[in-house]
C-alpha cells in the first residue's frame, strides 16, 4: 500500500519534477488512520497532497506524501429548497460539479471546471466568477496528523477568506481533509455578479438561461483564457489579486489611470495582478522553459523541463519588476513543498 522513491511530476500539473521518500494513497478513512498511525512514520515529515493542480514542488519530498483517495457522495439532509451533501475528499471536483447539476441541485456551476479534489477545495477556498467555496460549505471533518483523530470544523473554524484557511495558513500540514459537506440549492438562485458572465448569460435563449447555461459558459471562458494543464503545464492564477488600501489605490490610479481595481469590503481595492504583469512586460514572455502565458498573464507555464527551482526564480523576477513598478507586492497562490521547517 506504501511505495517507495515514487516519482511526482505526473501528480503536479506543473509537471515539476521530484520524488516522494514514500507514497500512500488512502482509499479509506481506516487506511489513513493505519498509515497515520504507523510507527515507521510517525518520526518522519508527512505532506498531504490531492490532485496536484495548486502546488509548486521545489525539492524531493523527505517522509511520507498522503494522497486521499476516498471516494463517494451521499446526502444528509434535503428539503424542498436545498439539500446537504457529503463528499469524501478524493473526489474530483469537476466530476461532483457535474454530478450536482444533473441532480438538479445548485450552487457550484461557477466553480465549474476548476482542477483539483474535493478536499483541495477548501483547503485554499477555490474561487471564480463570483463565487467562493465558503457561500455553498456547511462543514467539514479533517483527521489530525499528529494523533489520527477525526474533528468537525464548523464553516467558522475552518478560517475562510480569499484563496485561504485555517488549514492553508494556521495550521499547515497538520490536518487531512477527508469528507466535505456543502449545502446546495433545489430552487434556481444564479450568481451573475461577474461582469462579462452576466453579458454572455443574458445573450443566452431563454431556455439556456439555467444553471446548465452558466456551467457552459464558464467552461468555455475558462477554456479561452486558462490553458489546460493535460497540455501545457500550469497551475491556474500563480499569484493571488492584491489587495491594497484605498489611498494605495488612489496614488497608483494617479500614476496608471487605466489600473484594474475591485472595491472590496471596508474601503480596501482587489487589484487585477494579470493587468499588473501585463503592464510590466511579463505577458506571454518566456525564459527557457518557463513563461506567463500569452492568453492570461497570471498564468505561470512550465513549457517542459523546468524545474522547482527555475519557477522559483522566475517567479521572483516578476515579483520584483511588480514591487519595482507599482510597490505592490505579489504573493504566490500555489503551495510550494517541501514546507519549510516549522511551517
Ligand atoms: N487582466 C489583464 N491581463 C491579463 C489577465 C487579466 O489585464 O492577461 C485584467 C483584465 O482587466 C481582466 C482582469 O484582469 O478583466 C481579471 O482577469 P480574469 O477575469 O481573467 O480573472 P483574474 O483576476 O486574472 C481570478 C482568479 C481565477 C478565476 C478568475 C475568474 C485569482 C488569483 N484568480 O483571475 O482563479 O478563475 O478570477 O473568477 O483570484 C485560480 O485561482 O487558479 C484561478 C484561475
Amino acid at each position: 500500500m506504501i511505495q517507495e522513491n515514487v516519482e511526482l511530476s505526473d501528480k503536479n500539473t506543473l509537471r515539476l519534477p521530484a520524488t516522494a521518500q514514500w507514497f500512500a494513497q488512502p482509499s479509506s478513512e481506516q487506511q489513513l488512520q493505519e498509515i497515520l498511525n504507523d510507527p515507521r512514520f510517525t518520526p518522519l515529515p508527512r505532506t498531504v497532497i490531492g490532485d496536484g493542480s495548486n502546488l509548486l514542488i521545489h525539492e524531493n519530498i523527505d517522509g511520507l506524501v498522503i494522497k486521499p483517495a476516498m471516494r463517494g457522495i451521499s446526502v444528509i439532509e434535503e428539503s424542498s429548497e436545498h439539500v446537504l451533501i457529503e463528499v469524501m475528499a478524493g473526489e474530483n471536483w469537476d466530476q461532483l460539479v457535474d454530478y450536482t447539476l444533473a441532480q438538479g441541485w445548485q450552487g457550484l456551476e461557477n466553480l465549474s471546471l476548476i482542477p483539483g479534489s474535493v478536499g483541495a477545495a477548501p483547503f485554499q477556498n477555490i474561487g471564480a466568477y463570483g463565487v467562493e467555496l465558503v457561500d455553498v460549505f456547511e462543514s467539514l471533518d479533517a483527521m489530525s496528523v499528529a494523533d489520527a483523530q477525526v474533528r468537525n470544523f464548523s464553516k467558522q473554524q475552518c478560517g475562510f477568506s480569499y484563496r485561504d484557511s485555517f488549514f492553508k495558513s494556521v495550521q499547515p500540514g497538520q490536518w487531512v481533509i477527508t469528507r466535505v459537506r456543502l449545502r446546495l440549492n433545489k430552487i434556481e438562485k444564479l450568481t451573475l455578479s461577474y461582469a462579462d458572465l452576466a453579458e454572455r448569460f443574458s445573450a443566452l435563449a431563454a431556455e439556456n438561461q439555467s444553471a446548465h447555461g452558466v456551467r457552459e459558459l464558464i467552461c468555455a471562458l475558462r477554456r479561452s483564457k486558462l490553458p489546460d494543464p493535460a497540455e501545457l503545464a500550469n497551475a491556474g492564477s500563480f499569484f493571488k489579486n492584491p489587495v491594497v488600501s484605498s489611498e494605495k489605490f488612489e496614488s497608483l490610479q494617479r500614476s496608471f489611470p487605466s489600473i484594474v481595481g475591485y472595491p472590496q469590503p471596508h474601503g480596501a481595492y482587489k487589484l487585477a495582478a494579470g493587468w499588473l504583469i501585463e503592464q510590466a512586460q511579463w505577458k506571454g514572455k518566456r525564459e527557457g522553459s518557463v513563461g506567463m502565458h500569452a492568453q492570461q498573464a497570471l498564468v505561470l507555464v512550465n513549457y517542459g523541463g523546468a524545474t522547482g527551482a527555475d519557477v522559483m526564480s522566475f517567479a521572483k523576477r516578476v515579483q520584483d519588476s511588480i514591487a519595482e513598478i507599482f510597490s505592490v507586492t505579489l504573493e504566490r497562490e500555489p503551495v510550494l513543498l517541501p514546507r519549510a521547517l516549522g511551517d
